[in-house]
């Protein structure tokens, strides 16, 4: 078996298990632990304890493997491999009991900056959606037994999904974002979750989509949904603090680079 493949594996097995307690920690009842870079930005006891349980199993079985987790920091490896996680992409959603929140894992060869990473495997599971997408490099994304592949026709305009930044200064900003995409949209949408908007492009649910700001955590096991199921992820410096991310098919993506890939 291929690194690639040994890495999806181990992924997969526990992402299962993180979005079970994930989702019965969400059954018993949220309780929120803190605030983080904003009053908007929250983090649940669950965000912590998926988080611990994730890094457990990951010790356990590669300790020489390096960790960048959202909630409790980097932590490095000899390995080469380091494994980046978001415990529940989605918090927001997950604090108010929508569907739309993830477990997602990424093993990523190289350190933990994106710009230095090649991402080997992922695993994001919804498990309220009952959910579970899966990649690992060269071998393809799927959800279950479905091989994803993403849209090529979007004749009719393209179905595209953003988000928002948790600081309401940024706020105008991203609106004005989503002014200059609209002419060449057929619509839009919000769900709340990074990894889910990423796993929806690799799936063709979504035609593309597009962010600032996002955490590496938010987009490394998605970013590799898409390339395995033929699309583009890209990152762009337009402006000092927050890097626009770019995902879709290769023709939406083009589009989306060519309205928002420059400085502004
Ligand atoms: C957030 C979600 C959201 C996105 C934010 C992320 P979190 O992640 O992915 O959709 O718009 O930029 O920070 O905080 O729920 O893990």
């Amino acid at each position: 078996m291929t690194l690639e493949l040994e890495l999806g594996e181990l992924a997969t097995e526990i992402a299962k298990e993180a979005g079970e307690l994930a989702l019965r920690r969400r059954r018993d009842g949220v309780h929120l632990a803190a605030t983080k870079s904003t009053i908007a930005d929250i983090v649940t006891e669950a965000d912590r304890e998926v988080e611990a349980l994730i890094r457990a199993r990951l010790d356990a079985a590669r300790p020489e493997d390096g960790f960048l987790g959202e909630e409790s920091g980097a932590g490095s490896g000899t390995s080469g491999i380091t494994w980046v996680v978001d415990p529940i992409d989605g918090t927001v959603n997950y604090a108010y009991g929508m569907p739309a929140y993830n477990v997602s894992i990424a093993a990523v060869r190289g350190s933990s900056e994106p710009e230095s990473w090649e991402a080997l495997a992922a695993a994001v599971n919804a498990p309220a959606l009952g959910e579970l997408f899966t990649a690992a490099r060269g071998h393809g994304a799927w959800a279950g037994e479905t091989r994803l592949a993403v849209t090529s026709d979007t004749s009719a305009g393209a179905l595209l999904a953003t988000g928002f930044g948790y600081d309401p200064a940024t706020h105008d900003g991203d609106l004005a974002t989503v002014r200059l995409v609209m002419p060449i949209a057929r619509d839009l949408r919000r769900s709340g979750s990074a990894a889910l908007d990423l796993a929806y492009v690799a799936a063709g649910r979504l035609d593309g989509y597009f962010e600032r700001g996002l955490k590496p955590w938010d987009f490394a096991a998605g970013a590799l949904l898409v390339e395995e199921a033929g699309g583009l992820v890209s990152r762009h410096d337009v402006d000092s603090t927050r890097p626009m991310l770019i995902s879709g098919g290769p023709e939406v993506h083009a589009r989306l680079l060519a309205l928002l890939g420059e400085k502004r």
